[in-house]
């Protein structure tokens, strides 16, 4: 692909409904999640997995801005597949049901009205409120017997919560995710806009412990794609609020993903690192971040509205020129250079379907994709 001097919303939106009508052919029923650089060829993970929702919620919105049936074909069964793990001995439904849910039986409901997409939402909410730990004020993450454990990636889960509230008119729902955005607020974000990855509570008396680094390379480091996950999250808080210091706090986070990018304006895996030559960069926390970027554009007052555009037209036209396969076509994913957990030597610099899912939703919205699911 030649390219592109300044960013083509709606050409690449026309592109990619050619490259994700070859990506239903090449994946087939499969689960994707990672694709290896050289191979290019998607996995099959288990639906149980939390990243199960993000190729079913790409399809959705390629089936909204296109009408193409095809998409909405390939889409529609995922909210009854994951559904299932309802029933099963799963140890991987936890806090992230909301990415689950939300990119399949909350969008599909908001899509095409399907009563069936509303109930699994609906099931969906009443898991996550059941993990809120009302002594900490906290949604418990994960499984196993870290039951004082929460992380910044669940800013973007607490969005199941909101809507659960809208569609069901109960408070509950969105009492639970305020107080869970509070207490992110006091020891997830720290006072130079980076934040914790995971911090840590004593269950039984609510009292804070400690911070880990997690996913990022140490605790006072700063992962970046949490620094992603806390920026959109923060920005959706207070469009569902209207409390300003949710949006004070991801315009925090903002200027601090904004301030550490490198020259191609792509993350590193983390923007807190003794030196950065040959570490990887995650492409991932680039899209999630320019999707956030364009929420919060919207919510600022007007003058201060191109600071956060110009920001996500730069990663994102950065992710189209550098990252993207446009001339692979037997590749399977949409952006490389991604990276999933590199303390755990897993998934460096490959394709993930979270970061194909929020560059396909950041284009969507330039080009005027009016539903939201966060
Ligand atoms: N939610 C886990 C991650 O961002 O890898």
């Amino acid at each position: 692909m030649t390219i592109m001097t300044e960013l083509q919303p709606k050409l690449l939106l026309e592109r990619l409904e050619e490259k994700v009508g070859r990506m239903i052919q090449q994946i087939g029923g499969r689960c994707p999640h990672t694709a290896g650089k050289e191979s290019g060829i998607y996995d099959n993970t288990s639906s149980d997995w939390w990243t199960s929702g993000f190729w079913p919620g790409l399809l959705w919105i390629m089936y909204d801005v296109t009408g193409k049936e095809q998409f909405k074909d390939a889409a529609w069964d995922w909210d009854a597949n994951i559904e299932t793990w309802f029933e099963k001995e799963s140890q991987e439904l936890h806090h992230d049901v909301g990415f689950q849910f939300l990119s399949t039986a909350v969008l599909k409901y908001k899509i095409t009205a399907d009563r069936d997409g509303l109930r699994r939402g609906i099931k969906a909410a009443n898991y996550l409120a059941g993990r809120f730990n009302p002594a900490g004020n906290f949604i418990r993450a994960w499984n196993g017997d870290k039951y004082g454990w929460a992380i910044i990636d669940c800013m973007m889960n607490i969005s199941l919560l909101f809507w659960a509230s809208e569609v069901t008119q109960d408070p509950r729902y969105r009492h639970i995710a305020v107080r869970h955005a509070d207490t992110a607020i006091q020891y997830g974000v720290r006072e130079d806009g980076s934040v914790n990855h995971i911090i840590s509570f004593d269950p039984q008396s609510g009292a804070f412990i400690e911070a880990f680094g997690g996913q990022g390379d140490a605790a006072d480091s700063g992962w970046s794609r949490g620094t992603a996950w806390g920026l959109y999250g923060f920005a959706n808080t207070y469009r569902h609020t209207g409390d300003v210091r949710f949006l004070n706090t991801a315009k925090k986070i903002a200027h601090f993903f904004i301030a550490a990018l490198p020259n191609d304006f792509v993350p590193y895996w983390d923007f807190r690192l003794s030196s950065f030559a040959g570490e990887p960069r995650d492409s991932s926390a680039g899209a999630i971040a320019a999707s956030g970027l364009i929420e919060l554009a919207a919510l600022v007052p007007g003058k201060e509205q191109w600071m956060y555009m110009q920001a996500a037209e730069r990663i994102l036209l950065s992710l189209t020129n550098n990252y993207g396969t446009w001339d692979q076509p037997d590749h399977q994913a949409i952006l490389l250079g991604a990276t999933g957990h590199k303390p755990a030597g897993a998934a460096i610099d490959v394709s993930l379907i979270y970061g194909d899912y929020y560059y396909v939703e950041a284009l969507a919205k330039l080009s005027g994709w009016k539903h939201r699911i966060y």
